[in-house]
């Protein structure tokens, strides 16, 4: 009797087939989200379960779960997952740590310029049928050379983004809870500052940081009142770290000058306000989305999967556990 994996949605069957000679796998065929009683059904009999942001999986959901260990979540961010309630019933969680960090700093990277140089409400202008004749200042961006990037949350996506500034000959600031080791520092050519500076002085400020119960509202009123009005925001981390209402209305009272949001508190429903903003920049939470990136998330997954259960290529040593204490 082979152990039973369930995929939560539709991935990349040739890489799921990896699963095959060792596991019986069901994959679910379509994208609908599970409501949580759907969902403890789904995860009762299986020994592995590969789910994705969409899935909410606390202790309730994995209460009749006796046979599973390990969740494997297809994304790095994991704040879909009671990670606490998975180690207290054994169950491993593994995320996808890496094989996104360049797409995702690329698409950072693509959001700053995007919103710098108002290509999506140019778009939508010239959608709309307007193009006449352009007048020589209509649709004036900023440029982004030798103004000030300020990363806030180094890690390793962080560290992806910086690396591209120097291309685009931009001094980086950034805050984390711990500075980088020095040479880190030096080969990213960023500058540790204290959170109040990197909101000051920041002319694009990223955000790259996880959602936790410390990062909640990490750019609220508060902080978005410390940033410069001319100062663009980019968040490719996770919505609930911006506070979306007030972001909104600093947006609206050009309080801020613009933003580009791949991530919302709430998603999919988004604040309302920012639909009707012409300074934003909005995209579905697609930073990671790329064939590439996500083929190679997937083969993450699969591969935590197999080395968990001993077989693979990491075979007994999967190798992107959060929880390891309990291994
Ligand atoms: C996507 O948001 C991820 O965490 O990978
Ligand atoms: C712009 O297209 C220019 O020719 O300056």
């Amino acid at each position: 009797d082979k152990p039973r994996v369930w995929v939560s949605r539709p991935t990349f069957p040739g890489v799921i087939a990896r699963l095959e000679p060792h596991f019986e796998v069901t994959v679910e065929d379509t994208e609908r989200k599970l409501g949580p009683s759907e969902l403890a059904a789904r995860l009762a009999r299986q020994d592995a379960v590969i789910v994705g942001l969409k899935d909410r999986i606390g202790a309730a959901e994995v209460g009749a779960a006796e046979r599973l260990r390990i969740v494997a979540n297809l994304a790095v961010g994991y704040d879909n997952i009671d990670v606490d309630a998975m180690s207290a019933a054994g169950i491993a969680v593994s995320n996808t740590a890496d094989v996104l960090n360049e797409s995702v700093a690329d698409y950072a990277w693509a959001l700053l310029l995007g919103a710098a140089r108002r290509m999506t409400a140019a778009e939508r202008w010239l959608r709309a049928g307007h193009w006449h004749a352009t007048e020589f200042k209509a649709w004036l961006g900023s440029d982004v050379r030798g103004r000030t990037l300020g990363i806030l949350g180094m890690g390793r996506i962080g560290q992806a983004i910086a690396h591209r500034a120097v291309g685009f000959g931009m001094p980086v600031i950034y805050h984390n809870r711990s500075p980088l080791p020095e040479a880190v520092e030096r080969a990213c050519h960023a500058r540790h500052v204290d959170k109040a500076q990197l909101l000051g002085e920041s002319d694009f400020l990223v955000l790259a940081l996880p959602l936790t119960p410390r990062t909640r509202h990490a750019v609220g009123a508060p902080e978005l009142a410390l940033m410069k009005p001319t100062a663009l925001l980019i968040n490719i981390a996770r919505g609930g770290i911006v506070d979306d209402a007030a972001l909104a209305a600093a947006l609206r009272d050009r309080r801020l000058a613009g933003a580009a949001l791949d991530v919302f508190e709430g998603e999919p429903k988004l604040h309302p306000a920012l639909l009707t903003l012409d300074n934003v920049v909005l995209s579905p939470h697609i930073a990671s989305a790329t064939t590439e990136t996500r083929r190679a998330m997937t083969s993450v997954a699969v591969d935590n999967v197999l080395a968990l259960f001993g077989h693979g290529p990491h075979a007994g040593r999967p190798p992107n556990i959060v929880n390891p204490n309990v291994l």
